[in-house]
């Protein structure tokens, strides 16, 4: 019987042969942080943090992040925050975006652990489809999924990297790989404190992933070396202090990391990568870092307005 699985389709070290191009991103989206505060401890990097953040750090650090991206050439849309959605600033989480080898790419509303996050999804979603992009559900049962906390997309290629052990589950991510008849390979991870895959996973280019390796279960890091020629590992610990491994990569060669991260930034740079430093520090007293920051989007069918 054929397989309805896409990672059939492929074998893995031929995967450059296999797996069809995507045009590249055309922007990315942040969200406005208004409403960003620590009310709860989803995971362990917000022990201790209830009601400290500092909402004027946090704006500032935040402003930061959107003329980084701006200075580096990348356009930057904006979404509006909203009353408690405290964690919607990390707007990679509500839904996976999936390129496209027409040029679009489908949206995939996330299935979120905490119902408070669960509400971030419409909002995000809405946006998305208002400025033309195509939004798939997942079936309703098929288990926690949370968006590219824990989907990690190749650039440019049609293949993505799933963990799961953290928040999301296999059978969300082979769900959604059948949904979007999108090849993903799942990843083992050990869970807390790397609760999400890119809390211990970056990839950089189609050659190259930033690991955390101990973060990582049973063949996962094997799976990694056949799939990248270049696996680097992060300071592992920068990767628990200071969410090392949580960084952007730009087609260009910049890698935007948070600042913090200074040994694993030499390391990137290094391996011939423009390492941009960003600090958000206010925003890895909730767990998150440069990479849920921001999500990749192609090119909008609808243009937003720009303020
Ligand atoms: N407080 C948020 C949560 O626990 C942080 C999410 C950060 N996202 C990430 N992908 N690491 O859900």
């Amino acid at each position: 019987m054929p397989s309805d699985d896409p990672l059939d389709r492929i074998q893995l070290p031929r995967w450059r042969d296999q797996v069809q191009r995507t045009s590249g991103w055309g922007g990315v989206l942040l969200c406005d942080p208004a409403h960003f505060d620590v009310v709860d401890e989803k995971n362990t990097f917000m022990a201790g943090q209830i009601g400290r953040i500092d909402r004027r750090l946090a704006r500032h650090q935040w402003q930061g992040l959107v003329d980084t991206y701006r200075r580096l050439d990348v356009a930057v849309h904006i979404l509006p925050g909203e009353q408690d959605l405290e964690d919607m600033v990390f707007c990679a989480n509500g839904v996976t975006v999936l390129p496209r080898v027409d040029g679009g790419a489908d949206v995939v509303p996330s299935h979120m652990n905490h119902p408070s996050r669960q509400a971030e999804v419409q909002v995000v979603t809405h946006w998305l489809a208002q400025h033309g992009l195509d939004v798939v559900e997942l079936p309703a049962d098929c288990g926690h999924l949370e968006g590219h906390g824990d989907v990690a997309v190749i650039p440019g290629r049609r293949l993505a990297l799933g963990g799961y052990g953290g928040r999301s589950e296999l059978s969300a991510l082979q769900a959604l790989s059948r949904c979007c008849d999108h090849p993903i390979v799942p990843l083992a991870m050990v869970g807390s404190p790397f609760y999400h895959l890119d809390t211990c996973l970056a990839v950089l280019d189609e050659d190259t992933v930033l690991v955390h390796a101990s973060a990582f279960l049973g063949e996962a890091l094997e799976t990694l070396g056949v799939l990248f020629p270049r696996v680097i590992e992060a300071d592992p610990e920068e990767a628990e202090l200071h969410l090392a491994v949580n960084v952007h990569a730009l087609a260009s060669g910049a890698v935007l990391h948070p600042a913090q991260a200074t040994r694993t930034a030499r390391r990137l740079a290094d391996a011939g990568y423009e390492a941009v430093p960003v600090d958000v520090s206010e925003f890895h007293r909730s767990g998150g870092s440069v990479f849920c920051m921001r999500l990749d989007v192609p090119e909008l069918p609808l243009a937003p307005r720009e303020p």
